[in-house]
């Protein structure tokens, strides 16, 4: 090892547990404050009090009778837009947001709420959230509001300016959620990244005033967004892994020495020799950790900043650390040794996400959001406590759960809970009346909930545990948890509305891909041409021609997606649509067998071989192309198991297709070398691709009859969702493998064509694809019964890589 390199290493280490120590120190001192406040009962008559004057808002003559009298209309909060439609109608939606979001920048921006400034932002964002809210409520997706998903997210980037830190941020979330490995809970995984990103992009928009210019602005986003990603990728990537039973103990070793260096030096060191488990997942994790690491140094400012954040991260690691090595067999720990890590990594985490921004330093933030973790990490452990039981994790509730009996000294985590809630209302928050409204409508709806999901007994019984040192204050609680209302939050009901979603999502993903594989199977078996006996042997050979650029490794998306349409969406008989599925393929691989002509893109390779008229001649490969549009019009011919009327509509629908076709491959030749407009560049993509995907998705529906406004619908979409494909593959042209994409790349260049990339330069392509995309999804939306498979087409087409 280098000299200098070793000085360093040993500097920036004496330094960062030099801040661990200053940390822990003062973590100790806000535990000895907390745990006399527990042990001399002072937070008790305060709270009762407190709960005299908070009830006024929440309980009310009709709510005491709520318990016998069956409560109207109010729809599951499960069913997110009826329950925001219900909150609307029954004046309760103003006071619901309030409290959301009052909550919010206490929790998550560690604003004062007594602060004027503060309370204007509030109301600011209320009046917008409630107009957002109000307006998505009658999408389709019931899942999700309209700004949470993908569409929504990417035209706030159009309006801030931040497409292409968007489109980065997309294309990683999705990388990871392939990549996630099992023994990781991937929907939370994915929702933790999620809430971090938000939560820097909030940091950072709440920095700026209207004095910023919005070219700053988007500046400013854009480096939130991406550094948002980069830290939030150390939960599931850092936290979660060795939480998880993914790598043997001493792999964790190993892995965890490697993360200390790199928040020690701010750069993660080579992975060297990793003989441990799943390889290609760990250098995979290594390298995005890396270049995560790569990217928060280059922002960080020399001197405060950079500091801030490796010495906070690093405490925040530590801690966690110190946490992960409890075992609950051990019954040693004092109330000290369990406590301190925990209020040193809740508060942490949140510290991290500002110093992350290189902002001003703000000490009223410090002091709040120091002193709040262990409120926020107490309701957290109370929530999944027996499941931390059962996974055996060390968490003051598991710990006093299992002990208690033989410990006397051990301190009741509930009652330290309660005595936070006090010191943070009274000695954080000055008695502030709206923190103490949001404080306690949070405890009282956690306490809600641990009702719903325990059951009463189980809820009694560990009340009853819990609680026997404070008897006063727990008659006034219980008396709240039966009856007070009105206590429930936005971020509780999107945190379960987009776990749900995550979950389906990824379970429709993992549909989508079988569905694709097996149907491929399906359709490769029933495409090579078939020669019939004493055939002439010229015959023969143009066979053989034509099933040698059938067989490549074509993907088959236009059979597939008929296949989808017709068999699953509109019920018809497979056996009767494989002769449409044949000849959509037949029509298509012709198309490529004269586009690589070289009168056209003169291409040397496709699907993995050498083009036909390499392997044979232009004369053979012409012959070829035009043999498989004959199969492809008798394929349709054959079709017998639909009215006459309608085969004869669709094999002209399917001829006026392949006009189309040609007069986009013709437009798209006399355009070379020319600078197109975007609308030229569309309506060329649109005949020349467009058309082949309309017509997969138009000519099922034709058979089943479909409605006219159907169509529609399904032509809109195909009209982007086909723009959006053929981006793609000038993108794979200017940058792909050639061996995944089984064509080159470089060609458009060579040819000197006019393509999204070369008008529009990568990025300005990329943005235009996503905005199609967002147009193609906006089409679905408008079908009246949802086809997830289109979806996720979409989401197959802009992060392929072949
Ligand atoms: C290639 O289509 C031609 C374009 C429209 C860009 P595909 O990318 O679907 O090609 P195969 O069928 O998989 O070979
Ligand atoms: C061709 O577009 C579109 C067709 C319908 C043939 P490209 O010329 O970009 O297709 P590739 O890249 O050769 O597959
Ligand atoms: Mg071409
Ligand atoms: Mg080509
Ligand atoms: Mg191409």
């Amino acid at each position: 090892m280098n000299r200098s390199f070793m000085n360093r290493t040993e500097h920036e280490y004496s330094r960062a547990e030099q801040s661990y120590a200053e940390a822990e120190q003062k973590a100790v001192h806000y535990f000895n404050q907390l745990h006399q406040h527990v042990t001399q009962r002072t937070y008790e008559s305060g709270l009762i009090e407190d709960f005299r004057q908070w009830k006024g808002r929440h309980v009310s003559f009709t709510s005491r009778l709520s318990r016998w009298l069956p409560v109207k209309q109010r729809p599951s909060a499960k069913d997110y837009q009826r329950y925001i439609h219900w909150l609307h109608t029954t004046n309760k939606l103003d006071p619901y947001l309030h409290r959301s979001v009052a909550y919010i920048y206490m929790r998550d921006l560690g604003r004062a709420l007594d602060a004027p400034q503060t309370q204007q932002r509030v109301q600011e964002v209320v009046d917008s959230l409630r107009g957002k809210l109000l307006s998505s409520a009658t999408t389709t997706d019931a899942q999700l509001p309209e700004f949470m998903s993908m569409d929504g997210v990417y035209r706030w980037a159009q309006r801030e300016g931040v497409e292409d830190a968007v489109i980065w941020v997309l294309d990683k979330l999705q990388q990871v959620a392939t990549n996630i490995p099992a023994e990781l809970n991937a929907e939370q995984a994915q929702r933790k990244l999620i809430k971090i990103i938000v939560g820097v992009v909030l940091h950072a928009t709440e920095e700026m005033d209207d004095s910023v210019s919005q070219q700053e602005r988007s500046h400013r986003l854009d480096e939130a967004i991406r550094l948002g990603y980069s830290y939030g990728l150390t939960y599931p990537f850092i936290d979660d892994i060795l939480d998880s039973t993914l790598l043997s103990a001493q792999e964790k070793e190993q892995y965890s020495r490697l993360i200390r260096t790199a928040l020690l030096t701010g750069s993660v060191p080579k992975l060297g020799d990793w003989s441990g488990s799943q390889p290609e997942l760990i250098r995979y994790i290594h390298s995005e950790l890396r270049e995560a690491f790569e990217y928060i140094k280059a922002r960080q400012r020399p001197g405060g900043g950079q500091q801030q954040f490796f010495e906070q991260a690093y405490v925040f690691f530590q801690a966690q650390d110190v946490d992960r090595t409890r075992t609950l067999d051990d019954d040693t720990y004092t109330n000290e040794e369990l406590y301190v890590p925990v209020i040193l990594k809740s508060a942490c985490s949140r510290l991290v996400a500002r110093s992350i921004l290189n902002v001003e330093e703000d000490e009223g933030f410090d002091l709040r959001t120091f002193c709040y973790g262990i409120y926020n990490q107490l309701a957290d452990d109370f929530a999944d406590m027996f499941d931390d039981l059962a996974n055996g994790a060390v968490t003051p509730y598991t710990y006093y759960l299992k002990y208690h009996g033989q410990r006397s000294d051990l301190l009741n985590p509930f009652q330290m809970y309660w005595a936070v809630i006090h010191y943070l209302l009274h000695e954080v928050y000055h008695s502030d009346e709206q923190t103490r409204e949001v404080i306690l409508d949070r405890a009282i709806n956690g306490l809600k909930r641990a009702y719903e999901r325990l059951g009463a007994s189980r809820y009694g019984e560990t009340m009853e545990l819990l609680t026997a040192g404070m008897p006063s204050l727990n008659r006034v609680v219980q008396q709240m948890v039966r009856h007070a209302e009105d206590v429930d939050f936005l971020d509780k009901l999107l945190r379960d509305s987009m776990l749900v979603h995550l979950r389906q999502d990824r379970e429709q993903q993992t549909e989508f891909r079988e569905t694709v594989d097996t149907v491929r199977e399906q359709i490769n078996g029933t495409l090579p041409v078939e020669k019939r006996e004493g055939m002439l042997p010229t015959n023969e050979l143009l066979i053989d021609a034509v099933n040698y650029s059938l067989e490549g490794s074509g993907k088959r998306l236009r059979p597939i997606l008929a296949w989808v349409m017709a068999v699953r969406h509109y019920g018809l008989q497979q056996e009767a649509v494989m002769p449409m599925l044949r000849s959509l393929e037949y029509m298509h691989t012709a198309s490529l067998i004269f586009d690589d002509l070289p009168s056209q893109d003169n291409a040397p390779a496709r699907r993995g071989r050498t083009t036909l008229h390499e392997l044979h001649d232009s004369a053979t490969a012409e012959l070829s192309g035009l043999f498989l549009i004959q199969k492809s019009i008798r394929e349709q011919a054959s079709l017998s198991g639909f009215a006459p009327p309608i085969v004869l509509k669709l094999i002209d629908y399917s001829a006026q297709k392949a006009e189309e076709l040609c007069t986009g491959q013709a437009m798209d030749l006399r355009a070379r070398g020319q600078r197109l407009t975007l609308e030229q560049l569309n309506d060329i993509c649109f005949y020349k691709t467009g058309a082949a995907f309309e017509a997969s998705l138009v000519m099922p529906a034709m058979l089943a009859e479909a409605k006219e406004s159907e169509l529609a619908v399904l032509r809109a979409f195909a009209y982007h969702a086909g723009i959006a494909f053929q981006i793609k593959d000038d993108l794979l042209d200017f940058k792909g493998d050639v061996v995944q994409l089984g064509k080159p790349v470089g060609q458009d260049e060579s040819n000197n064509s006019s393509t999204f990339v070369s008008v529009l330069g990568e990025a300005g392509a990329r943005r235009e694809m996503w905005n199609h995309y967002c147009c193609a999804l906006e089409a679905l939306r408008k079908l009246p019964v949802g086809i997830p498979f289109l979806k996720h087409l979409l989401d197959y087409i802009v992060h392929r890589e072949r």
